[in-house]
């Protein structure tokens, strides 16, 4: 564990009169602000990874940063680096932050929540006069959420190496336009060489996405790692053929067939175990059209649990239900992989530092591992990282009717800044390098 000394020169961990403080109506501003920026009428947000709603929201935190004097600087996969300078810009620096993007029919903080904290503390360091000894650098990381582009923590993976960045460039949506082209239309294809950015810790604040903060009256959420997750593209391919014209047991439909898949899928935590999260989120079928026998399905299928050995049953068992409905239904299946991430165990002394911080200020705190994915796992493989939650309401995430009660938002970043003002003064001797 890094020996912690308190930036204002004590070893005491209770801040005092003159320490910086989070400004609650400016963070609660800023996030009303950024919820602007594909705002849906159900109250949520709809900002695509790279869609125009991504591009305003990309160019309003540049433009904050950059009246701030920040320095801003974007990788080539279009990751957002803002640094309010330390003391010692040789010194590795602090991480916060998370991501802008969001699901079709999202909410308002998922990911923005850890973006907008994390630049409420930059805020307020300077609101303070503070200057800390190491660098404190904001990130919004490109494509968290896989929801138009696969696969999802795209920007993070191309900088921890889990993905190329001639592959990550190439990936297409729907209508097959490719993040390059987006990157080029929204002016974010960067030359910053993030992958050599030294980093010392990184914390990342998110809501829970759950329900366990808030039933227990719990403040602060200790993340001390992420389940295992694996995504697959299953393709059914059958023959498009007229719904009026063609018996039943003549038919090669593909979408009876991936509703087959689908019934196995979400049967699968019944004979793996209860840990088992299996979901078909998402059916792309070809032609689409209501008078002709479905010749083409794709399902996007996702499936998590702590223990990777579980998830190499449930993907067997996977395999084996594609090529049986295979047989079965007289169609083709393919199975490809588009995502594989470990389980991700975070930093004790990052995680303890947050702890800390959380008992200094006050607030009730308990450790509590992710069912959601984040870019902190592909950071994790790079440098001490970990992340704290708040709780939000019903524990409803990726949904509109996701929400957050303000004095969460701002225990949250209070936390966040003491974590991160302790850590930039780390010696460079009691660093975790
Ligand atoms: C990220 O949003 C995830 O899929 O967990
Ligand atoms: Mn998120
Ligand atoms: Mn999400």
């Amino acid at each position: 564990m890094a020996t912690i000394s308190a930036g204002s020169g004590t070893n005491d961990d209770a801040p005092g009169p003159s320490d910086p403080r989070i400004d609650p109506d400016r963070l609660l501003a800023t996030l009303s602000r950024f919820a602007t920026f594909g705002a849906t009428d159900g109250g949520g947000l709809n900002r695509l990874s790279l869609g125009d709603a991504d591009g305003q929201a990309r160019d309003e935190l540049c433009a904050i940063a950059r009246r701030r004097g920040y320095r801003v600087e974007v990788d080539p996969i279009g990751n957002i680096f803002i640094t309010r300078p330390g003391l010692d810009e040789t010194l590795p620096v602090l991480l916060v932050g998370s991501h802008l993007d969001s699901q079709p029919f999202g909410g308002r903080y998922d990911g923005a929540y850890g973006v907008l904290a994390g630049l409420e503390v930059l805020r307020s360091l300077d609101d303070a006069g503070l200057r800390t000894r190491r660098s404190v650098t904001l990130v919004d990381w490109t494509n968290e959420e896989g929801a138009r582009f696969s696969p999802g923590l795209l920007g993070s993976g191309v900088v921890a190496g889990t993905i190329s960045l001639a592959d990550a460039h190439a990936r297409t949506d729907a209508q097959g336009i490719t993040v390059g082209q987006e990157l080029d239309r929204l002016g974010y294809r960067g030359a910053f060489d993030s992958s050599s950015l030294a980093v010392h810790r990184s914390f990342e604040t998110h809501i829970e996405q759950g329900p366990v903060l808030e039933r227990t009256g719990t403040d602060i959420g200790v993340v001390t790692g992420v389940q295992a997750i694996r995504w697959f593209d299953v393709l059914v391919q059958g023959q498009d053929r007229h719904a009026g014209t063609t018996a039943h047991s003549d038919r090669q439909d593909a979408l009876v067939a991936a509703a087959r898949l689908i019934e196995v899928v979400d049967r699968m935590a019944d004979t793996v175990d209860e840990k088992l999260r299996a979901t078909v989120g998402e059916i792309r079928v070809q032609p689409n059209s209501r008078n002709v026998i479905p010749g083409r399905a794709v399902l996007a299928i996702d499936l998590r649990h702590p223990d990777p050995a579980r998830l190499d049953q449930a993907e067997e068992q996977l395999r084996r239900a594609a090529a049986e409905v295979a047989e079965q239904r007289g169609v083709r299946t393919e199975v490809h992989q588009v995502l594989e991430m470990p389980p991700t165990a975070f930093d004790a002394g990052t995680t303890d530092l947050i702890r800390r911080a959380a008992a200094s200020l006050g607030r009730s705190a308990m450790e509590m591992s992710s069912g959601a994915g984040h870019d902190s796992m592909n950071v994790a493989s790079r440098a001490p990282a970990s992340m704290l939650f708040i709780p939000c309401v019903d524990g409803l995430s990726h949904t509109q009717a996701e929400d957050i009660h303000d004095e969460w938002a701002v225990n949250g970043a209070s936390v966040l800044l003491t974590a991160v003002r302790w850590a930039a003064e780390e010696a460079a001797g009691h660093s975790p390098e």
